[in-house]
Parts: structure tokens; sequence; C-alpha cells
């Protein structure tokens, strides 16, 4: 037998179309009465075409379950051991009859899934498959049939190890995913003579991949696969874990996890705040360039500690809820940045941004902002912590992006940012590797906010824009007065600014 650890080689036999998984193709007796059949019939166990073919079926499948609803229905659901509670809600959310005997088939199943064979699973793919088609189905039912339950089978232990790993500890998710992958080795078999890494593979040898070493050396970690067999349930997996595990979420990390993505426009004072918080907007941020500016120093030059506490404060005043961009923490000192944080909570504040560019333009060490973050996760655990990533911005690659964020969810980001970023392909890359929310900066030129709901975008910040346009339509009303030219002056009135200060209980 052949193993790979190394996360390069790894990777490498994962996308090698020769190597695919046991067995290749088994000898399924009977249609619908046996694991045999199952195995040889779901994308699971096939490759080529009928891999493509099937993957689809599982993919058309999971496409109809919403990750928030399923997480809801998970944590509502009664007391029972986690991986029936898995697959009850699945085969609910899948509009089947009886779930709480699917749960109780598929779990029987689940245990000679991977090798073996007994009476009782083969009697549990029977009922199933009984349940799911009429007598005498077509071949294309069965196979949509044996899918579906394939798609339970994977989801039942994985989900449920990833669930007991991270049980009764405020380890980051992302980080347990990494250490304890659920699925910690995979095998393939060649179909047909291949090298890996210099190393031949004759046709027939085993391979083993040892998912769990790989991840060790790479902060992007092979926990869910690669393509082609990429797990396809893997949103489903977080948020199902999301609702059994239950941690506790601020108000504020809610609005994270909602169907659409949360829209966060920035203020720079207490009444841009208080106009927009009066619009209906369930959070507002603030903007650094907008704080700076307005009091003459430049952004992201750590000069203005002291303003963005006093921002602060006057916002916890109000009664919506606010997160304040503090540029890099003011400091390269965790402790430092852990008691800014402290003492931005103090003041009311449910999130904080903390960028990893420099007033210099260069980077910080991965490893520092990772260990701001940390800080301020220890220091505040309640306060929303969204890592931002500059790498777009100073011209870096994507895979520096990739490694920085996922270093940054594993320190205990609650959520990542990566403004200048808009390439779909580029965003959706991420989305499918991250664990935690991303944030993208709306940017006018697209893409549209439903474009970003769909690439999986979770929150979505205006940045500057509303404070620069202000200033330029500010700038345009007095020039045009003065140039005597016709202008559209339409304003708010003196009584709706006064009433800003007064409605939200402000000075
Ligand atoms: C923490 C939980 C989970 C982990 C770590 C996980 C991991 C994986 C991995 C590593 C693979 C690739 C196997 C290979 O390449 O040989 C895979 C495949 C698969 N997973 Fe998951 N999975 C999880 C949960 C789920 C859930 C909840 C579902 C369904 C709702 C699901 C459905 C599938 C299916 C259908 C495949 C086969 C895809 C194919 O062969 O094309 N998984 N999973």
């Amino acid at each position: 037998m052949h193993e790979f650890d190394r996360y390069g080689d790894v990777r490498a036999a994962l996308a090698d179309p020769a190597l695919v998984p046991e067995p290749p193709t088994a000898d399924g007796g009977q249609a619908g009465t046996s694991v045999a059949w199952l195995r040889a019939t779901v994308a699971r166990f096939s490759s080529g075409e009928s891999h493509r073919r099937r993957r689809a079926l599982v993919e058309a499948e999971l496409a109809g379950l919403e990750p928030v609803t399923l997480r809801r229905a998970v944590a509502a659901g009664p007391e029972e051991e986690v991986r029936v509670r898995v697959v009850r809600t699945l085969a609910e959310a899948l509009g089947m009859p009886e779930p709480g005997a699917v749960a109780e088939a598929v779990t029987v199943v689940a245990g000679v899934y991977f090798g073996g064979a007994d009476a009782a699973a083969d009697e549990a793919v029977a009922r199933l498959v009984a349940q799911l088609v009429p007598e005498r189905a077509d071949e294309a039912s069965l196979e949509a049939a044996a899918n579906r339950i394939g798609l339970l089978v994977q989801a039942c232990a994985a989900t449920a190890a990833l669930v007991e790993a991270a049980a009764d500890s405020d380890v980051p998710l992302a980080r347990v995913l990494r250490e304890v992958p659920p699925v910690r080795t995979m095998r393939r078999v060649a179909a047909r003579a291949t090298q890996v890494a210099g190393r031949e593979i004759a046709e027939g040898d085993v391979v083993l991949l040892d998912l769990a070493t790989a991840n060790r050396v790479h902060p992007v970690p092979l926990t869910f696969g690669a393509p082609p067999r990429v797990c396809p349930g893997r949103v489903h997996a977080l948020a199902l874990a999301d609702g059994l595990l239950q941690r506790p979420l601020t108000a504020f990390a809610r609005l994270h996890h909602q169907a659409t993505p949360l829209v966060l426009p920035n203020a720079w004072d207490y009444a841009s705040a208080a106009a927009l918080a009066a619009q209906g907007f369930q959070a507002i941020g603030t903007t650094s360039l907008g704080v700076a500016a307005a009091v003459g120093l430049p952004d992201g030059a750590a000069a203005t500690v002291e303003e963005t506490l006093a921002l602060a404060r006057r916002l916890g005043r109000g009664s919506f809820l606010f997160t304040v961009d503090a540029e890099g923490g003011f400091s390269d000192d965790p402790e430092e940045v852990a008691e800014l944080a402290r003492r931005l909570y103090d003041a009311g504040a449910a999130g904080i941004n903390l960028e990893d560019s420099r007033p210099d333009s260069t980077l910080a060490p991965v490893a520092l902002h990772a260990a701001k973050i940390a800080a301020v996760k220890a220091a505040v655990p309640a306060l929303f912590v969204n890592a931002r990533t500059d790498t777009y911005w100073l011209g870096h690659q994507e895979e520096e992006t990739a490694a920085r964020l996922a270093i940054y969810e594993q320190a205990g980001a609650d959520g990542v940012f990566v403004p200048g970023l808009s390439d779909p392909d580029g965003i959706a890359a991420l989305t499918s590797t991250l664990v935690v929310p991303l944030n993208i900066l709306y940017t006018p030129t697209g893409p549209t906010l439903a474009d970003l709901a769909a690439l999986g975008v979770r929150r979505v910040s205006l940045g500057s824009l509303l404070y620069r346009r202000a200033l330029a339509a500010a700038v345009a009303a007095a020039t045009a007065v003065r140039d005597d030219r016709p202008t559209d002056l339409t304003s708010l009135c003196y009584t709706e600014v006064q009433a800003l200060g007064t409605s939200d209980g402000a000075p």
C-alpha cells in the first residue's frame, strides 16, 4: 500500500483521475436490496461519467436545503444521539415520511458503508429503498434513491464526529476541523498505472491518503476533500454542527447567519449612524477614513485611537448594534489591542474590525495578526471580531489571501473581510473553504448584492463610500450655490436632524 501524508502529495492524489475510490465497481447483487448495491450505485464510490451523473443528483438534492433552516431545525429537534439528529433533520428537510425510522435505518447502514456487510444493514437498505421508490422502479429512480440514501449516510458519522470533537470547548470550529478532521484518511485504488510525487503506482495498487497529517502543515485544510470529490454537503455540515453545538451567538453574530447577507452601512459620527439606524439597517459599522478625515488626521496611520473610542462611546448611547473599524488595533502589541477591544466593548460595541495592513502599506506578519485576534477573543469573547486582510489592496496573490483567512479563523475570528475582492470566482473560492462568514466591500461596479448572496457572502460593507459621497454632495451643493447653478438641494430638515440625537436616547 502507498501512503501519502504530505499536503501537496495528498492534493495531487485527490485530483488524479487514475486514483478512484474503493471499490471501483462492486457486484451490487439485486437492485435495491443490499449495501453492496448501494455502494455500487452512489457517487461516493463511482468514477468517471457515472460519478458526474450521480454527484449531480446529490447536488440537486442539497441545493433545495437551506443551511439556515437546517441549523434551526436540528437545534429544535428532540434530544437524541447526534447521528440520529443529523439524519432525522436532513430526512425531514428532504420531505421524507417517517424521518425517525429513516434515521434509524441510515445509522445501521453507516456502520458498514466503508467496509463489511451484515444482514441488518442490507435489510435497512431494502427498507429505505421501499420507502423511496415504488415496486419495480426503473433504473433512474433506483439510482436517485441510492444517492439520496448515500447523502444521508455520508452526513451521519462525519458530522457527528465534528460535533463530538468540538463539544464542551470554545476552540474555534475552524481549528477543530483542521486539527481533528472527522474523515482522517481516505483510500483510493489505481484504475491504471500513475505517478504521485514521483512514486510509481501500479494498476490495482491501494493508496492511503492521510488528511489529518497533511492538515498539520498547511493553513487551508483538506478536511472536506478536494475537487472533483470535494464534499458537496460542506455548508450543510457546518450549519448542522452549529445548530447541534449551540454555541451562544450574540445578536450581532446572528445577523451573519441569515438567509440574506447583512448589509452594513458605515457611519462616521453619531448623526450618520442614527440616521442609518432609523432606516431599519440591522447594524451600523464605522469607517476609519471618515473618523480620521473628520478630525484632519490620516487614515490607517494608527493616529486616531482616541477619536475611535470617543465615537464608540457616543454610538453606545444609541439603541442600535454597531461595530467599530479599529484599523490594525492601533498597536502591534496583542495585549494592547485586547485592552482597546475591552474598552470598545464597554462602550457598547458589538464588533471590531482588525486589518492586517500597516501604516507603511505592508502586511503585518500573519502570526502577529493572528495573535491580536486571539488576544481580543480571549479578553472579550462576546465581541465579534471581523479579521480583515488587505492582500488584494496590496497586490498579493489569491493563495496568500486564503492562507491568511484560514489562519485568522483558526485564531478565533468570527468573520473575515477581504476589501478589494470583487471577482466572483475569487469570492466563490473563499466561501467554499471558509468556516466563518465572509465580508465583502460593496463596489458600485458589481457584483450586485444578489450576486454576492449567491456566492455565499454573509456581510456586505459600504466602507467609506457613504462618507465620501456625503462630502461630495456637500461640496457640489456649496459650489452650485456659489456659482449660481441649479442643483438638487433635497436634504433632511433641521428638526429631523435634531430628532436623531434624541430619538435614540443620545445627548
Ligand atoms: C463535518 C462533516 C463532514 C465532513 C468532514 C465531510 C467530509 C467529506 C469528504 C472528505 C469527502 C470526500 C471523500 C473522498 O474524496 O473520497 C466527502 C464526500 C461526500 N460528502 Fe461529506 N463530509 C461531512 C458532512 C457531509 C454532509 C452533512 C453531507 C450531506 C448533507 C455530506 C455528503 C457527502 C457526499 C454525498 C459525498 C460524496 C461526494 C462525491 O463522491 O462526489 N457530507 N465528505
